[in-house]
């Protein structure tokens, strides 16, 4: 199960996400917002990320209208490793290296078709572990 949210922002992008997940038959579920009413991104990060955290959904996927506020937002959550990405290349490498539990996207910096094909990465692709997975460790340490 994948939870996904977004702001007004990225709300047509999350829609068109949501399609794209369906059809290939991943499960989904939307956390909102559910118009293009201004919301708080905050807000929206944080309902998905405890998600992604108490394990009720494997991955997150999270959108506003640069990815950069909501990413900055879910890194504050113990335990999320959120990872904005433009491209192909960066979802797979958050995946590989990295182990990003939360892709974050901009609604209004990355264009529909790419975004898919980032969201088709990300989810393609599994952490390496070896040397990485010291380096992931380093980085969970901080939450200390
Ligand atoms: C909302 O206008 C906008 O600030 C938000 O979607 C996002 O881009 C913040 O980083």
């Amino acid at each position: 199960m994948i939870a996904i949210g977004s702001d007004h922002g990225g709300f047509e992008l999350k829609a068109k996400i949501i399609e794209f997940l369906k059809e290939k038959n991943v499960e989904v579920k939307d956390y909102g917002c559910y118009n293009t009413d201004s919301i708080d991104y905050p807000d929206v990060a944080k309902d998905v990320c405890q998600a992604v955290v108490k394990n009720e959904c494997e991955r997150g996927i999270l959108v506003c209208g640069t990815g950069i506020g909501i990413s900055i937002a879910a890194n504050k959550v113990r335990g999320i490793r959120a990872a904005l990405c433009h491209s192909s290349f960066d979802a797979k490498m958050c995946r590989m290296h990295n182990d990003a539990n939360v892709l974050c996207l901009g609604g209004r910096t990355t264009g529909p078709e790419i975004a898919l094909e980032i969201v088709n990465s990300y989810l393609s692709a599994s952490f390496e572990g070896g040397r990485h997975a010291k380096r992931v460790e380093k980085i969970m340490s901080l939450e200390d």
